[in-house]
């Protein structure tokens, strides 16, 4: 594999970070590091969406200008993703001067091409949404389903997007690309979508939004948030309308927009027309995931239950970031919604990888030393069942992460590390070793070890700091490629001796603090 080019939604700066945003993150940073190990180059964007009525209406509320509210936010983006070792290769803001001039090259292509068009337009607009809604999308009372506010009506002379010259284009895409939206049973919702779409708006009147683009030569208009944030995925890797830089040439068509649910119709629908109207090849994959809420109630604030991710990590001391990022990738199988609450958070951590994953490789490690000074003679390695089944792991992990099946991926490397927790059980190294069996309880230790280095490679995207802690321990190269690992890691010769031995996650017992006071 020569690349892999993933990207997340970018996030809108009206407040700091949660646990939905940091949702998306994590997933995406998994599946990034995940494609590290099996591509020459990985490359993940995420960023900021900074333009709209919104961000000018809170700015001017905390008498702020919207540049000055950009910057404070979009910083405690970057620090809470850098408290979670979310690896991102490039961060992009909407108010980058390369990404704004570019958008505007976009869209002045497309009037020219005739894509982009004037009108007069009444319609409903909800800035909650950033977007015009249709009667039909209201509720029973005429509110925005999502946001329950009432839109407002807008009059305005915008420019228009001829989206129903695609429509049939893009019907017909998903149809012959079974794999185009995942899960695979949402694409039925973006048909239906499709079915009575009409041309959008891709522009708003000065006088109504003044912090956005300005259209080239139409100084009254302002391009409209959508377009201006799609436009981010390939603005960030150098697009251009006249020469696309070679980073583009090379990473674009993007393996995967990783993105939550409720935004699937503008990636899906409007982002692949104006990709078409452009002439660009089309994403191989949207991955629509679904939506986090805190202990099963949607989060909101006004229920004053929004959760920050680096309070997590603060109120439960967490040295590292794995156990949050390994409890939120698998957190909802593929596309399903999922939800954090503390109690669950603990156990789960605890029982994964402080009592099975962690103890695993503790007690193998104490044995090695306490029996054989932590040497490996070379008639301790000798080919076992188990390493089929770690293989196989690995095959079906990967298998899982091309289906962006991330908590399933998890689960499959758990199976792992309980069958091989089963093959210590069932072969008591410590009877063995009493009974003065050497080679066979030599065997035994060695074949756990063979198989924690393949369990560390496979944690790794989960849980790098704690994979790395792993390595180190069995002096494997982490950096390995998944298609290259065999259960020969071990090397004959001392390994390791007791003063080496860390554990490599501690149970979380710590009380809870109350997070949402924060
Ligand atoms: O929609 N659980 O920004 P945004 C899981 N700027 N995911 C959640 C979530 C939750 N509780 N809440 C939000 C925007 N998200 C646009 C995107 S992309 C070109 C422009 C996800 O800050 C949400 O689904 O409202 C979206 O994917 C991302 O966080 C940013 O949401
Ligand atoms: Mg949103």
């Amino acid at each position: 594999m020569e690349k892999y080019y993933c990207t997340t939604a970018i996030d809108y700066v009206n407040g700091a970070p949660h646990i939905g945003h940091a949702y998306e993150k994590i997933l995406t940073d998994v599946i990034h590091r995940h494609y590290s190990q099996r591509a020459d180059l990985a490359f993940m964007l995420t960023g900021t969406d900074e333009h709209g009525i919104k961000i000018q209406k809170t700015s001017a509320a905390n008498g702020m200008s919207p540049k000055e509210l950009c910057d404070m936010n979009a910083q405690k983006f970057k620090d809470a993703w850098k408290a979670l070792d979310v690896n991102y290769t490039r961060f992009i803001r909407t108010t980058d001067e390369n990404h704004e001039h570019v958008v505007q090259k976009i869209f002045k292509k497309l009037v020219k091409k005739g894509d982009i068009y004037k009108h007069s337009y009444t319609g409903l607009y909800c800035s909650g949404c950033e977007c015009f809604l249709s009667e039909k999308d209201l509720t029973e009372d005429g509110l925005c389903p999502d946001h329950l506010k009432k839109p407002e009506v807008v009059e305005e002379e915008n420019y228009f997007f001829k989206l129903t010259k695609y429509k049939d284009a893009i019907i017909k895409h998903i149809k012959t690309h079974p794999d185009f939206i995942v899960p695979a049973f949402r694409a039925n919702e973006v048909i239906n979508q499709l079915e009575d779409i009409q041309d959008i708006s891709v522009s708003r009147a000065k006088s109504n939004v003044t912090w956005g683009i300005d259209v080239l030569d139409d100084p009254e208009q302002v391009i409209y948030v959508w377009i201006d944030a799609l436009s981010n995925y390939i603005t960030a890797i150098g697009y251009d309308t006249d020469t696309p830089s070679d980073e583009f040439k090379k990473l674009w068509p993007v393996d995967v927009h990783v993105i939550g649910k409720d935004i699937l119709k503008f990636h899906s629908i409007y982002w692949i027309a104006i990709l078409m109207a452009l002439e660009l090849p089309l994403p191989k994959h949207i991955f629509a995931h679904g939506w986090i809420t805190i202990d099963e109630a949607k989060m909101s604030k006004s229920l004053g239950n929004v959760v920050s991710p680096t309070s997590v990590l603060e109120s439960f001391n967490l040295e590292y970031p794995d156990a949050f990022r390994y409890y939120m990738a698998s957190a909802a199988p593929c596309g399903k919604d999922g939800n954090y609450s503390d109690e669950d958070f603990k156990e789960k951590v605890n029982a994964h990888l402080a009592n099975s994953m962690g103890n695993l490789l503790n007690r193998t490690l104490s044995m090695l030393v306490k029996y054989f000074d932590g040497e490996i003679k070379p008639e301790f390695k000798k080919d076992s069942p188990l390493y089929s089944k770690a293989l196989d792991t690995v095959k079906a992990v990967k298998h899982h992460f091309d289906y962006f099946e991330i908590q399933e991926a998890a689960q499959k490397i758990m199976e792992l590390v309980d069958a091989t927790n089963k093959y210590v059980t069932d072969n008591a190294p410590w009877t063995l070793a009493k009974e003065e069996k050497t080679e066979e309880c030599g065997v035994v230790l060695a074949t756990v070890l063979e198989v924690m280095c393949v369990i560390a490679s496979l944690i790794y995207p989960y849980c790098p700091n704690i994979a790395q802690l792993m390595a180190k321990q069995l002096s494997y190269d982490i950096n390995i490629k998944l298609d290259n690992i065999t259960c020969n890691n071990i090397k004959t010769g001392h390994l390791i001796s007791k003063e080496e031995i860390k554990p490599v996650f501690l149970r979380l017992d710590s009380e809870f603090a109350d997070k949402t006071k924060k």
